[in-house]
């Protein structure tokens, strides 16, 4: 069973897609572990996109995720990361796959809708920077055998 960190970025949250954005992701199968509405402060901002500092884009990129309050979930599932990263498409929203979330609301790079970690490691990484252990709750649903064999 994977973790994965998600955020409704600005642009979502600032359009009205939070629940389309959540709903496609839960209707999917994966199940929430924990959700809250952050605003992400400069520091944390930085923490989340560490990989990227330095890189002529990060200044913006972290205007940008701090720029309007966003919904953070941890969604659980078999091959979670993977899973989410399909749904959600492409960095690019030109290259994403139609269909996709990325693909079916957004035009440009700087304006992509979601975040979804990219690895299970960064999956642990991020959910631990966004919730403490007891807000994360592994619970069984009663549909969870009719979607996972
Ligand atoms: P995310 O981390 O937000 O889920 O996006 P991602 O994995 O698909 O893409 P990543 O490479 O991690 O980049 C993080 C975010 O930085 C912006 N970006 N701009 N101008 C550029 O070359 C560029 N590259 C990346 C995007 O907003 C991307 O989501
Ligand atoms: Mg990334």
């Amino acid at each position: 069973m994977e973790r994965t960190l998600v955020l409704v970025k600005p642009d979502a949250m600032q359009r009205g897609l939070a629940g389309e954005v959540i709903g496609r992701l839960e209707r999917r199968g994966l199940r929430i572990a924990a959700m809250k509405l952050i605003q992400i402060d400069t520091a944390l901002a930085k923490r989340h996109y560490a990989e990227h500092e330095g890189k002529p884009f990060f200044p913006g990129l972290v205007e940008y995720i701090t720029s309007s309050p966003v919904i953070a979930a941890v969604l659980e599932g078999p091959n979670a990361i993977q899973v989410v990263r399909n749904t959600v498409g492409a960095t690019n929203p030109v290259e994403a796959a139609p269909g996709s979330i990325r693909a079916d609301y957004g035009l440009e790079r700087g304006r992509n809708l979601v975040h979804a970690s990219d690895s299970p490691a960064s999956g642990e990484r991020e959910a631990a920077l966004f919730f403490s252990p007891g807000e994360i709750i592994s619970w069984a649903r009663d549909t969870d055998r009719w979607i996972v064999e």
